[in-house]
């Protein structure tokens, strides 16, 4: 099924906003979420999973790259603590965030702009709390590289998309989990998803809350790979005049937008390559998180992150 878009209202009224959407696209802005089945070629999950084997077969590379977390979201059950080793900016999230951005490129029709990545994998008694993201995970996918769980399933990630949760989701975050995960199983309102390897979940990252309940078995390798909607996007208009969130610069390694550079490329970095808060990348940073403050307290946020409403989409 192929849809037609334009603007709905204002000075670009019946104006193609990007042409035609498809399925997916139109499934991630009305459900906040899409599921693409055998999205990645067996190939490139070996490619990577060699790339991470290497480094964990090394405690000294494995020191490097990732960090032993204490818990990934906080205040999670206490027998979940230590039970993941996650990394920003790993060498196989970096390669795997550039294949999974040029894939999407063809497969969905809201062009995206990289900001990070992050790679974790889970062990025994593993939790993700119930949570959502910041504004740099605006359109998010989430993957599974590999896997051996008792019951021989992929771990289920839940999403619970019943209402736009971007102005009260990094509030508070009990009362979060108390709607969502820690609502009983079956009066539960989420979506339980399994991914296979090869699967992607692309999701709006700060609109729905996602969790995943204690993981048994005995390993879960995951990535997660985030973007923002550039095309469309609103952020943009949280602004004034002492927190631009476009400007000129030269042409940048790794570009694939072009001039101008948003506050939100590569999370604040100069580049995809180098970790988060490198004293190199200080002039992005500090607008990185000048930004970030004047999104903070912004108090509606739900008209700027992953606001389609002025996209009219029509069946063709
Ligand atoms: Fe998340």
């Amino acid at each position: 099924m192929q849809y037609e878009v334009k603007y709905r209202d204002g000075p670009n009224y019946g104006k193609d906003a990007t042409g035609t959407f498809n399925q997916h696209t139109v499934d991630f802005i009305q459900n906040r979420f899409c599921v693409y089945r055998n999205f990645i070629p067996k190939e490139v999950i070996d490619i990577h999973m060699d790339v991470w084997k290497t480094i964990e077969a090394s405690q000294d590379m494995t020191d490097a790259v990732f960090d032993a977390e204490v818990e990934p979201i906080p205040n999670s059950p206490s027998s979940s603590k230590y039970t993941s080793k996650g990394g920003h900016t790993t060498p196989m999230g970096v390669s795997m965030h550039r294949w999974i951005h040029k894939k999407l490129a063809n497969e969905f029709d809201l062009r995206l702009e990289a900001t990070y990545s992050f790679t974790r994998k889970y062990d025994r008694g593993a939790y993700l709390k119930a949570h959502c993201d910041r504004p740099s995970c605006e359109v998010s996918a989430t993957i599974c590289t590999g896997y051996a769980s008792d019951d021989g399933e992929p771990w289920t990630i839940w999403v619970d998309n019943t209402r736009n949760w971007v102005d009260e989701g990094q509030g508070d975050q009990e009362k979060i989990f108390n709607e969502t995960q820690g609502v009983p199983m079956r009066k539960r309102k989420g979506i339980p998803i399994k991914l296979e390897v090869g699967d992607l979940l692309l999701y709006q990252g700060p609109n729905v809350i996602h969790w995943r309940d204690h993981f048994l078995g005995n390993y879960s390798y995951h990535m997660f790979l985030h973007f923002f909607a550039r095309s469309v996007s609103k952020l943009d208009r949280i602004t004034n005049e002492d927190h631009e969130f476009y400007w000129e610069t030269e042409k940048y390694e790794g570009s694939t937008v072009g001039n101008p550079r948003s506050v939100l490329m590569y999370d604040g970095r100069d580049n995809p390559y180098r970790q988060k808060n490198d004293p190199a990348d200080r002039e992005n940073e500090l607008r990185f998180s000048k930004w970030m403050e004047l999104y903070e307290k912004c108090p509606n946020k739900s008209s700027y992150v992953n606001n389609y409403d002025d996209l009219e989409i029509n069946k063709k």
